[in-house]
């Protein structure tokens, strides 16, 4: 999405909110001399080590490094992005957001104009369904235990059973039928006029993590074989199914809290177990679970139960979802009903207590999957046990995976060296993959490359660090450094920012702090904070710039020297072309030797 909003209007957001008030909203804060103390919201401690300053509006954690200003704070807790901060506070701080016209704008007020008539059919949805017409759809929810506050924390609701009943009511407002197409509301007769697209069904508003109405489940209310139990409106440009995690924006404080998520598959077992009191659920809603989604609910826990039906399709899902879930970096256990229920049965029939210890008798994903194999078919059983064994790829800790694959070979009968040759395997894809998905260049030999990354990294960071503690070190900087040696680093930014201001002549005082409003992005922020945090001791930071600048020289030349070497292997036969790399290669030691750094 472009950029809309002008960054003058960011700065006047910015300075019109005070971050420890901000924060104070979320985080429980005392007074210590200059700062604000308290319980770091984004690790688990207990005593306060994150603190607020009012003086340098920012916030920073001595204990897990976490740091930022209002925007990244907001980002961070509530698992939104840039333009959703700036939105927020805006709305806050009661600044208007008028978008300007330019090409760039035409989407986002696109956007807004979803946004607003998907509000509008909810909020008429749930007016509906509260009314004297709603009171079959009532009885309805009532019937299936749903309470009135999760009907309404929901904003559940009802269309009519009428063919246009939306399209008049909005006939009779400023709002327009195209508006109401596009959200894949109502849709177009061919003969001419408009159709309400869900009639007689339960409606589920799907919310974003602003809290914004984006598209909408519907459910029939008396089943029957020929129409559709469930529809949902079509994916537009604020609405992409396998992003969104049903059930996220009203639960992810829950979820924070009690430190870990309900996975459940539909709208029906998460209000049920709302309605029972159990509130740390997010539903992925009927397509199997994304990565996209796993990384979204990180944000918020690493810990997730899946609680999925107890049929065989349930269960196979169950343990699809808690691989992706594992793959992503969290960790995954499963929960089983008895045979013939789904979450919500589960919890009407024994209520919520009996949930809950289903919930701790979870079992791990590699548990899960062992029972399982028991029984499968023979034929199923050769990708069930490969399927035990990429979950025990992922098992970090040696020991631990050696006595699980002594444990499987017992349980199979599969003698362990077989079972070993197949995990290394997997250990070994995993391996390349990481080092794939790192996004490090392609020829240098996987441990080397690793190396070089952190050695021209950590040179990097360390620049920023000088330059933070000791302006007068810019122009011995900037006069030696070349950017295209370090452009793969995102932190590269802060040194060109630096740049930027050397170049302009700006002096950089000891107690200037405006960096840490200008990155907006989490990561680039928290370095910089934890940097300016950082107690100054008093170094040699012009010698210490200078090891930078030699480093950052000699890692690129061996770089070079390496691939040329490889090259010369490959070239075997070819006189002249090896001539040429050896030449390449003495040009490249002179310049290594000759490499000086212009004081
Ligand atoms: N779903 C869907 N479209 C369908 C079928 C299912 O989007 N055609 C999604 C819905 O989010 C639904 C979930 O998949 O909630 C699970 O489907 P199912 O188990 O069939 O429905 P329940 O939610 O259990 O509904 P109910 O208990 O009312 O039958
Ligand atoms: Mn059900």
């Amino acid at each position: 999405m472009p950029t809309i909003i002008p960054q003058h209007k960011i700065e006047d957001i910015r300075e019109a909110t005070n971050v420890v008030e901000l924060v104070q909203g979320y985080v429980t804060l005392k007074q210590k001399g200059q700062n604000h103390f308290g319980l770091c919201p984004f690790h688990h401690e207990k005593s306060p080590s994150f603190s607020v300053s009012d003086a340098k509006q920012i916030f920073h954690c001595f204990g897990c490094g976490a740091g930022g200003n209002v925007f990244t704070f907001l980002m961070r807790y509530e698992g939104i992005d840039f333009p959703e901060a700036v939105r927020f506070l805006a709305q806050k701080a009661g600044i208007e957001l008028e978008l300007e016209e330019s090409d760039d704008d035409i989407q986002p007020k696109q956007n807004e104009a979803l946004f607003h008539i998907n509000e509008f059919a909810a909020k008429w949805y749930h007016q509906i369904l509260m009314s004297e017409e709603g009171v079959k759809a009532r009885d309805y929810l009532h019937e299936r235990g749903f309470t009135p506050d999760e009907i309404k924390k929901y904003g559940l609701g009802y269309a009519p059973s009428a063919w246009d009943k939306l399209v008049k009511h909005t006939q009779q407002t400023t709002n327009s039928l195209e508006a109401l197409t596009n959200a894949g509301l109502v849709s177009q007769k061919k003969e001419g006029g408009h159709l309400d697209r869900f009639r007689d069904r339960i409606m589920f508003p799907i919310l974003n993590l602003s809290g914004r109405v984006v598209a909408f489940g519907g459910r029939i209310i008396v089943a029957d074989k020929k129409t559709a139990k469930y529809i949902n409106t079509s994916e537009t440009s604020i609405y992409e199914k396998g992003k969104l995690l049903y059930g996220l924006f009203q639960n992810r404080d829950q979820i924070r809290q009690q430190k870990f998520a309900i996975l459940v598959e539909g709208y029906m077992d998460l209000l049920s177990l709302a309605s029972a009191g159990i509130h740390n659920v997010i539903a992925s809603s009927g397509t199997s679970l994304t990565e996209e989604q796993a990384r979204l609910l990180k944000r918020y826990t690493s810990k997730t139960t899946v609680l999925y039906d107890s049929d065989l399709a349930g269960k196979t899902a169950a343990a699809r979802g808690a691989d992706i879930l594992t793959a992503n970096g969290l960790e995954a256990s499963i929960a089983s009903l008895p045979s013939g229920h789904d979450p919500d049965s589960y919890v009407r029939e024994f209520g919520a207590d009996a949930l809950t210890k289903e919930l701790n008798a979870a079992k791990s994903l590699f548990d899960y999957k062992l029972d399982r194999l028991a029984n499968m078919s023979a034929a199923d059983q050769t990708e069930g046990i490969r399927s035990v064994l990429s979950s025990l790829a992922q098992v970090k800790d040696k020991i631990a995976r050696n006595i699980l694959l002594s444990k499987i070979s017992v349980q199979i009968g599969i003698s362990e060296n077989i079972l070993w040759a197949e995990l290394e395997v997997l250990l070994n894809k995993q391996v390349k993959d990481s080092i794939r998905l790192s996004g490090i260049g392609e020829r240098l030999s996987d441990l080397s490359k690793v190396k070089k990354q952190t050695r021209l990294e950590k040179a990097v960071e360390d620049l920023i660090r000088i330059l933070i503690s000791d302006w007068s070190t810019a122009e011995f900087i900037f006069n030696n450094i070349n950017f295209e040696d370090i452009n793969d680093f995102s932190k590269t930014k802060i040194l060109e920012y630096y740049k930027n201001k050397f170049k302009s002549g700006a002096i950089i005082l000891d107690d200037d702090d405006s960096i840490a409003h200008y990155f907006h992005d989490v990561e680039l922020s928290e370095f910089i904070v934890r940097e300016l945090n950082m107690k100054k001791e008093d170094l040699d930071y012009r010698r210490w710039a200078k090891e930078c600048l030699q480093t950052i020289h000699e890692t690129k030349i061996k770089e070079q020297l390496q691939l040329l070497k490889e090259d010369i292997k490959q070239s075997t036969g070819d006189k002249t072309k090896i001539k040429e790399l050896l030449q390449a290669c003495t040009a490249l030691e002179q310049k290594r030797k000759e490499f000086v750094v212009h004081e």
